[in-house]
């Protein structure tokens, strides 16, 4: 389905790059894809590095194809939607995977009613392993959700919402989410250090560990409770860990980091 479709990525960065990777990957032909992209440096990175055509004007690249894909700054998406709704084909689907910016604002700066699908990717896409969450209106063609759902799946799972308020939960936990898991391997590796572990074997077993037992939840089908269960014997080190990390509040301290990002994610909706 997705390899003779027609598709052009406005903004040419680290998450239309994971992208292109991604549908080169699963045989959509270079000569099929296009970028909008000003900077001259990453436009001869482009062209070079995956043989698609790049360009500064959204003019020369948006009209007549299948799918557009708006994979600029949240800042720069009424801009862009200003330039290309007067050339942009009524039929083609717009994919924005811009965090923040809702339905409504895309729907007002199109004006003509293209199909729309609002996603939010997390960075493992870099390296195929994103999750994405989609949301379109109930009103969306079925052929063209699943020609997103496709296209997202080209670097990792998808999942849908069908409520647009979700989205801002969804930005918090697995959006921002991969700076949370950065930061305790950061701090398992520290505690490794601190019981006198040489830094590159700390932050070897720390990353190995995080990996392993994430694989593990998700190949077992298991509840992580139940593997915590399984490790905790009674008496030993890692219940001690466990009581000593309850005490310190690891887990509010994480529930609280997304609602964090979860009210900033409102706010920025606004
Ligand atoms: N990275 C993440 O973790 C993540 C997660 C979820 C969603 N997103 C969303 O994905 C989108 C892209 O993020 P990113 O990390 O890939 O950003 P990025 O690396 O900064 O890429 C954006 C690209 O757009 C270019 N650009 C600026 N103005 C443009 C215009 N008028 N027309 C065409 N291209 C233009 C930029 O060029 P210059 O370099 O010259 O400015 C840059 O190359 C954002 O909206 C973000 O919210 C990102």
């Amino acid at each position: 389905m997705l390899t003779n479709k027609t598709i052009t990525f406005i903004g040419g960065g680290n998450m239309a790059q994971a992208l292109l990777k991604g549908l080169l990957y699963f045989g959509v032909v270079a000569k099929n894809i296009k970028i909008c992209e000003p900077n001259p440096e990453k436009q001869e990175q482009l062209s070079k590095q995956f043989g698609v055509l790049v360009s500064t004007s959204s003019a020369a690249v948006v009209k007549g194809v299948d799918v557009v894909l708006l994979a600029v700054k949240p800042g720069v998406v009424p801009a862009v939607l200003e330039e290309i709704a007067p050339i942009i084909n009524k039929e083609t689907l717009v994919i924005s995977i811009a965090a923040g910016v809702s339905m409504a604002t895309l729907g007002r700066g199109l004006t003509s009613g293209q199909p729309i699908v609002r996603v939010m990717p997390n960075t493992p896409a870099l390296i195929g392993a994103g999750v994405s969450v989609l949301f379109a209106d109930k009103d969306l063609p079925e052929s063209k959700l699943d020609l997103a759902r496709k296209i997202m799946a080209a670097v990792g799972d998808v999942d849908e919402v069908s409520d647009e308020g979700l989205m801002d939960g969804v930005t918090a936990l697995s959006g921002s989410g991969p700076a949370y898991v950065y930061l305790i391997a950061e701090a398992l590796s520290d505690g490794g250090v601190s019981c006198g572990l040489p830094r590159p074997l700390a932050d070897k077993l720390a990353v190995k560990t995080l990996i392993g037992a994430a694989r593990l939840i998700d190949e077992s089908g298991e509840h992580p409770a139940v593997l915590k269960n399984q490790v905790t014997s009674p008496g030993g080190t890692t219940i001690a860990a466990i009581a000593q990390l309850e005490r310190s509040g690891l887990r509010s301290a994480l529930i609280d980091g997304v609602r964090a990002a979860w009210q900033r994610s409102v706010e920025l909706s606004k």
